[in-house]
């Protein structure tokens, strides 16, 4: 998993990596002269010739064209103006306190597609994220592909980005947003086209019926227990927007925004630890379902793929 601002994958990252390495560069030299310069004035002793055209040259008029070529060159690779081009997927996504609702806007007599806190794109396709917030400022930032952008409640962000090689790219919120901020991880899988066009069809789809005694307890489970309250699961009791909709679960990588790797079991243990493995989240813990039925839960929800 790749997830550092300097191993550009994608071509909104390679600028700001190109730009951090100018930034480091010039910024490396200029030291390399201050710091020659203190030698030299270290080594000579008396005053310094022409003291105010040292101090008009080095104080002002230097950091003064650095600073105004700086910003020249930097202007034009702001993205944050820029309209998407008109074949863009468009993705909305939305933070909340501690995870990402993850929505793809629907071809019209299609279901949308929702997701959490993963974000599957095709790769060399550019994606064009709208960004909003459902309680505090979050930020969304996944470093090896794009730039950082606040998620600000009332107010809608565009952030564009695109992966050129297939891999997974881990993310974070980068605004403190309460106790569980750290726990707030996303992931963006690049796919090939082909792949990302088989994943979206499975998504498109209402979850799979269970397929064993164990999966079909599951889901009654589900159902008399009142997951629904806040989770959807198309075709598993009522929908709700409250968490993160779960109707493709057992497809995802992680569970609680990277809380743990995605399994039958970690499932299960999610279920009956929550306020353990994530203390203050949402959730409550739902310790006092028996093994079976957590087991039966976990193996249902797995089965989501
Ligand atoms: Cu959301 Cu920090």
């Amino acid at each position: 998993m790749n997830s550092g601002v300097l191993q550009a994958a994608g071509p909104v990252a390679q600028t700001i990596a190109s730009l951090s390495w100018l930034l480091f560069a010039g910024g490396g030299l200029i030291f390399l002269g201050v710091m020659g310069l203190l030698a030299w004035a270290l080594r000579r002793h008396g005053s310094a010739p022409r003291t105010r055209l040292w101090i008009l040259g080095g104080g002002v008029i230097f950091p003064g064209a650095v600073l105004a070529a700086l910003f020249v060159h930097v202007l034009p690779l702001t993205p944050f103006r820029q309209a998407p081009p008109a074949d863009a997927l468009l993705v909305s996504v939305t933070g909340h306190m501690w995870w990402w609702e993850v929505r793809y806007t629907s071809t019209p007599g299609q279901p949308e597609i929702v997701t959490a806190n993963e974000i599957r794109i095709p790769g060399g396709r550019t994606v064009a994220i709208a960004l909003a917030s459902d309680d505090v400022i979050h930020s969304f930032w996944v470093p090896a592909l794009a730039g950082k952008v606040d998620m600000v409640p009332g107010r809608r962000h565009q952030l564009i980005l695109s992966g050129d090689r297939p891999g997974v790219y881990r993310g974070q919120c980068a605004e403190f947003c309460g106790e569980q901020h750290a726990r707030m991880a996303l992931h963006v899988v690049v796919e090939t086209p082909a792949a990302f066009e088989a994943w979206r069809q499975g998504q498109l789809l209402a979850a799979a019926s269970p397929a064993t005694p164990a999966q079909q307890r599951g889901r009654q489970a589900f159902i008399a227990n009142r997951c629904d309250a806040c989770h959807t699961v198309r075709g598993a009791g009522e929908p709700s927007r409250l968490g993160p909709d779960l109707t493709h679960v057992g497809s995802r990588l992680h569970l609680g925004a990277g809380s743990l790797p995605n399994s039958p079991a970690a499932l299960a243990h999610w279920i009956a630890h929550v306020q353990q493995i994530k203390p203050g989240a949402r959730m409550p813990s739902f310790g006092q379902l028996d093994a079976t039925t957590l087991a039966d839960l976990g193996e249902w929800l797995g089965s989501l793929k």
